[in-house]
Formats: structure tokens, sequence, C-alpha cells
């Protein structure tokens, strides 16, 4: 492996300090310093330069940059590293809004320039394990994904609400998981917590497929979870992302024979499974894949042009809570939302 790639971080807060760790512990890396307008007030750094300004960082001269400061302005830095032919790890959702998505999706495509959107629910090892269970057939035909991502306020992310925040996963999750675009989506939004955006939303979609698709997302409940579950001709399969489980609830290949049971429960409750998989840190797993690509080495990495889809269908839920209407996509949009 070559041994010497220079990587930049810019943005050192609750996000920043796990990427500068892992970047400081990723083999053939090198962190090459920080950039963060607060300095590092925590001690987070790993002993790599902090600097203030972008500039200074280019200056040192990097490979690569992960950016990893507030939504709002992923635009802007990355437009800046784009143009210095600078490849990036972008954090999600790629930008917040759609223009300054396909303006990013632009800059680093027209400069053949290795960049990546940081959607880390692929590096889940239950959800990795769920993708190859789906593609080699396990479940038969699919009929519905179910997200739900519930827990309370973070009182950090102050510029988006918490569809662009974590609906992104669950869209991102949901279309690279089953290889499915959306075509359709409704949704209806709350807003309890006194800031300017929602966050609590309830969306209803279908896939290309015609599978459909369940999302509960908010900021507004004690009970943190992070639920996703697959149900198809041969089961369920779910994931929780929380603690890297998988489980298979398998329909019945057995008839019950006791009356009163088969009336209650229904005839196809079968065994369930909990599959031991191997959990390695989802966010080395991103480092990695990405140190990959930027080498040339092929990895599955999460494109610009997939993390823009993710926040076209985020910007279509936020048109339908507001419209009161379900967004259909047309013909082409429909395709190009395909993972
Ligand atoms: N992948 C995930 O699971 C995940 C989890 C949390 C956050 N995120 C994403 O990471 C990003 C940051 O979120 P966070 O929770 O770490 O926010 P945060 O507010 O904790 O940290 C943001 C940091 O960026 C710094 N900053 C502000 N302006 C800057 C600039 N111009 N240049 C460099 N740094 C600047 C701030 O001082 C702060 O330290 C967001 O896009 C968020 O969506 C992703």
């Amino acid at each position: 492996m070559n041994a010497g790639l220079r990587a930049g971080l810019i943005g050192l807060g609750s996000m920043g300090r796990h990427h500068a760790r892992v970047l400081t512990a990723l083999e053939g890396v090198t962190l090459a310093g920080v950039v963060d307008p607060l300095g590092d007030k925590n001690g987070w750094a790993q002993g790599a330069p902090v600097l203030t300004d972008v500039e200074d960082l280019l200056a040192m001269g990097i490979d690569y940059a992960v950016v990893a400061c507030p939504t709002g302005l992923h635009e802007e830095v990355g437009l800046r590293l784009a143009e210095a032919g600078v490849c990036v790890l972008v954090e999600k959702p790629l930008a917040d809004s759609v223009e300054g998505a396909l303006r990013l999706v632009d800059a680093f495509e027209s400069r053949n320039l290795t960049a990546g959107v940081g959607h880390i629910e692929r590096c889940n090892p239950a959800l990795r394990s769920l993708r190859s269970r789906l593609e080699t057939g396990e479940l038969g035909d699919v009929y519905q994904v179910v997200t739900r991502r519930q827990g309370p306020y973070p009182h950090r992310i102050a510029d988006v609400g918490v569809i662009k925040d974590l609906a992104t996963h669950d869209i991102d999750l949901t279309a690279w998981m089953t290889g499915r675009s959306y075509v359709s989506i409704a949704a209806h939004t709350v807003s309890k917590s006194g800031r300017p955006y929602e966050d609590m939303v309830s969306a209803v979609g279908r896939l290309s497929d015609g599978t459909m698709v369940n999302h509960l997302v908010n900021w507004l409940s004690p009970l943190k979870e992070r639920f996703t579950s697959v149900t198809g001709e041969r089961g369920c399969l779910v994931a929780d992302t929380l603690t890297a489980d998988l489980t298979f609830y398998s329909n019945a290949s057995v008839a019950t024979e006791w009356e009163a049971l088969r009336a209650f429960r229904g005839v196809s409750e079968g065994d369930m499974i909990r599959y031991a998989i191997p959990k390695r840190e989802p966010l080395l797993v991103e480092h990695e894949l990405f140190r990959d690509a930027v080498q040339g080495i092929s990895s599955d990495i999460c494109t610009l042009r997939q993390g823009l889809r993710t926040v076209e269908v985020a910007a279509s839920l936020l048109d339908s809570a507001r419209s009161g209407r379900t967004v259909v996509f047309e013909a082409e949009e429909a395709v190009r939302h395909g993972a």
C-alpha cells in the first residue's frame, strides 16, 4: 500500500473529533492538519496542527480532506477544495440544498476528483449484512422497508431540521440497501421545539420496484432507536444500527395445529435467528473505503451523485409536508434516483 497520503480535517466538533481519532490511526494516512475557527478547545486534534483557515491547510499540501463543519458550510468549503484539486469525503448530508449539492457534484466530476459522502449507515455491519442477504435473494420478493430513527434533541445542530440532518440517513440507506430508487414520497412534519425547522417527520413512499417505504424520524423522543426492517416473501430482516444486530424472523414452514394460536398469531410465524456478524467500527470502514478510492483501488463509497439524490428526496419530503401533496418523481428523475 502507498504509505503516504496526507489528509486534512475541516471541522473539529462532535463528528470531527471521531474523524480525527480514526484518521490518526488509519494505515497509510497522516493527519496533516485540522481546521476549526474555534481551535481545539477540547483537545480532540490528536496532536495534529490546528489551523483556523482552510487556506492554511491547503498551503501545507494535502491529498484529501474530510469536511465535518456544519452542513450549511459544506458547499462553500467543498467548492474551495475542488478548486484546489483536493479529493474530499464530505459529511452527510452533501449540502443543505439541491442546488448546492448539484454544484458540488459538477465541481468534483468536472475535475475527475475522487469525492464521497459520509453516509455512515452504509458501513454499519448490520446493514451491510442485510444488504448482502437481499442481494442473494434470502427474503425473496421484498414488500416493505420501514425505518425508525428517534431520540432527544441534539443541541449542536442549528442550521437544518431533522429531515436534512437525520432522515437523509434513512433515505440513503434505503436506496443503497435495496438498489432501488424512490418514485414517490409524502410526508407530514411538526415543529415542537421552538426552532425554525421541523423536528419530527413521518413519511411514506414507494421505490421503483413497488416496494413500500415508511420513515419515522424525530428529535422529540427520550427513546433512542435506530431501526430498519425489510419485510418480504420469506419473512422479515431487522437491523438495529445502535447495537449492530441483525435478526431474521422467518415465515413458518410448519403449520401450527393449535387452532387457538393459529387464529391469534397467524400461520406464518417461524424461527427467529440473530446472526453473529463481525462488528467493525463503521467510521473506520468508511475511512478505509475512502482511502482506497483516493488511491484508485476500486471501493464501494457513496458517490456525490448518490449524495445528491438523497438531498433531492429529502427536499421532496419538505415539499410534500408544505403542500400536503405526494411528490411523484418524473420518469427521468426516478431513473436518476437509482443508487
Ligand atoms: N455521519 C454521522 O453520523 C454524523 C453525525 C453527526 C454529524 N454529522 C455531520 O457532521 C457535520 C458536523 O456536525 P457536528 O455534529 O460535528 O457539528 P458540531 O457543531 O459539533 O461541529 C461543527 C464544527 O465545525 C466548526 N466550524 C464552523 N465553521 C467552520 C469553518 N468555516 N471551517 C471549519 N470548521 C468550522 C465548528 O467550530 C465546530 O467545531 C454536519 O454536516 C452533520 O450533519 C454526521
